[in-house]
């Protein structure tokens, strides 16, 4: 009996000095972090949002740091210098990602472009994408939807502020002028607006529902994903909404698609363009890649404009003569006689430099999307094994006062010089960078300038906007924003 204790003791004692030797990095070189327990790691140790608390740890550990979450090893990188190792001589070894419950019921068991593991399979779908849809002919064939969106949000808002000063709520606008745009460009339809087809409203309501569960239920954490016991058991019931909300998802995905086989949509969206595509290549474009193609354009393609929307107007609330500066540079190059346009944002340099500053400051995924490494490598001394998670810090790169003067304040005045913008990297680097990069642009910029150049806008009271951030897919601001606009008296307005 004695002798058993004294072997389950020598046992725990082994078990806790391997953990111990691997977990301070001694073990091959590992990147330094902070200590863990055993089997939750350093899980306990963090509050949300996690790229205030990483950021905490480099100041600390330097800008490679490893985290064990769970069992799974995670290294954080927080500087250009070692961004760079990753994207470039790793770039295909991290250019995997790792695999969460979420990817295996929201994301067709991990099969997204989004989600998919490096290969044959993703660099399919990269390709279609590019095609299909991001191509310039493609981007450029989309050119009326997005200004048929926008035109409509100022509209809106010139009819709610029509005597002077109003409170307008734009949280909301942007986000619903996203999905419109998107989900027009992809199946035709805009379910959002009361302006909305009468016929689809049902369709709409359950449309606008999805999406709701679907954002939620994509940012909730998962213990199971780092815990391997807890991966047994459904504690709180995520697995049945998932599994639920993939269903409905489903259904309502391929009732877009034989919509389409019936013949009732316009030939311009991405699903026609597939389907057309199907026929010759259908081992290339079947209905589960169109599906899942459609759910990544609007869960990665909407609220990450809309939010850069949301902060950008909030920066200029609260930096007037940012405001008043951009809204000079737009009136000078328009002057009175139309709108802006599309093509004439690369004359509005001013407008730009804004946008780059907004997405400086508040990278709408601050650490990007997570990749995994498929083999051993290096990144700088230390040594990164198989199966790593990597999290880039771009919100703390982009906050480095090695990089940034000054490196907190909103001053768009620094990317007077345009190579500062090769700085950042809110649309990631390498080859899983963000595909989506110029369509973005262009929503963004046309939306703003038009927001400057129609209406003039002040704050609700003399306080600052509150700058905190909230939770969310995309990173958005904690209170939604609010602000006080009165439209401008141009004599564009009559061809409304
Ligand atoms: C990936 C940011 C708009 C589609 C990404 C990534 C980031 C990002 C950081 C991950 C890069 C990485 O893994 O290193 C943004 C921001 C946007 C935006 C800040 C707007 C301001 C869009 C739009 C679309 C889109 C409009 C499409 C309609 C995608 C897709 C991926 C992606 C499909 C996955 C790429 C892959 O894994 O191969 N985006 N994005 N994004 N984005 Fe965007």
């Amino acid at each position: 009996m004695i002798f058993l204790f004294y072997y389950f003791m020598f046992c725990i004692i082994l078990l806790l000095s391997l953990h111990f030797l691997f977990q301070t990095r001694r073990f091959k070189n590992l990147p330094p972090g902070p200590l863990s327990f055993p089997i939750i790691g350093n899980l306990h140790q963090f509050k949300q949002p996690l790229h205030r608390a990483f950021h905490a740890i480099a100041q600390k550990h330097g800008p490679i740091f490893s985290l064990w979450l769970g069992s799974r090893f995670v290294v954080v990188v927080s500087s250009y210098s070692a961004i760079q190792e990753c994207f470039t001589k790793n770039d295909i070894i991290f250019a995997n990602r790792p695999q969460f419950l979420t990817g295996k019921y929201i994301g067709y068991n991990n099969t997204t472009v989004v989600l998919a593991s490096y290969g044959d399979h993703w660099r399919n779908l990269r390709r279609i994408m590019t095609l299909e849809v991001f191509s310039t002919h493609r981007i450029n064939s989309f050119y009326e939807i997005r200004r048929d969106e926008i035109i409509r949000l100022i509209q809106k808002l010139a009819q709610d502020s029509p005597n002077g000063f109003a409170k307008v709520e734009l949280k909301s606008r942007f986000s619903e002028m996203t999905f419109n745009i998107v989900m027009r460009l992809v199946s035709g339809k805009r379910y959002y607006g009361a302006d909305c087809d009468v016929s689809d409203v049902e369709e709409a309501k359950q449309f606008r529902k999805i999406i709701k569960e679907l954002v939620t239920l994509g940012g909730a954490n998962n213990p199971g994903d780092f815990l391997t016991l807890l991966r047994w058991f459904d504690f709180d019931g995520l697995e049945k909404r998932l599994k639920r909300i993939s269903t409905i998802t489903d259904t309502f995905l391929q009732g877009l698609i034989e919509e389409h086989r019936n013949g009732k949509h316009d030939a311009n969206t991405m699903i026609a363009h597939l389907l057309i595509q199907q026929q010759s290549q259908p081992e290339y474009y079947t209905d589960q890649i169109i599906k899942g193609l459609t759910l990544v354009m609007l869960l990665a393609g909407t609220d990450t404009s809309a939010v850069t929307l949301e902060w950008a107007m909030s920066n200029l609330l609260n930096h007037p003569e940012t405001l008043k500066k951009a809204k000079k540079e737009i009136d000078t190059h328009i002057g009175q006689k139309s709108l802006v346009d599309e093509s004439d944002i690369q004359n509005l340099p001013y407008l730009q430099s804004i946008i780059y500053e907004t997405l400086r400051l508040h990278p709408a995924a601050p650490l990007l999307v997570p990749h995994l490494s498929s083999e051993d490598c290096t990144i700088g001394e230390y040594h990164i094994p198989r199966n790593t998670i990597l999290l880039v810090n771009a919100w703390a790169i982009h906050r480095d006062p090695k990089s940034w003067s000054d490196p907190t304040h909103f001053k768009p005045e620094r990317f007077e010089n345009q190579d500062e913008a090769n700085k950042l990297l809110p649309f990631g680097l390498g080859r899983r960078s963000c595909p989506g990069v110029n369509l973005a642009q262009r929503v963004i910029s046309l939306t703003l300038a038009l927001l400057i150049r129609c209406f003039e806008w002040k704050r609700i009271s003399k306080e600052e906007i509150d700058m905190t951030e909230g939770k969310g897919l995309a990173v958005q601001k904690k209170f939604p924003l609010e602000a006080m606009c009165k439209v401008c008296q141009l004599p564009i307005f009559n061809d409304f």
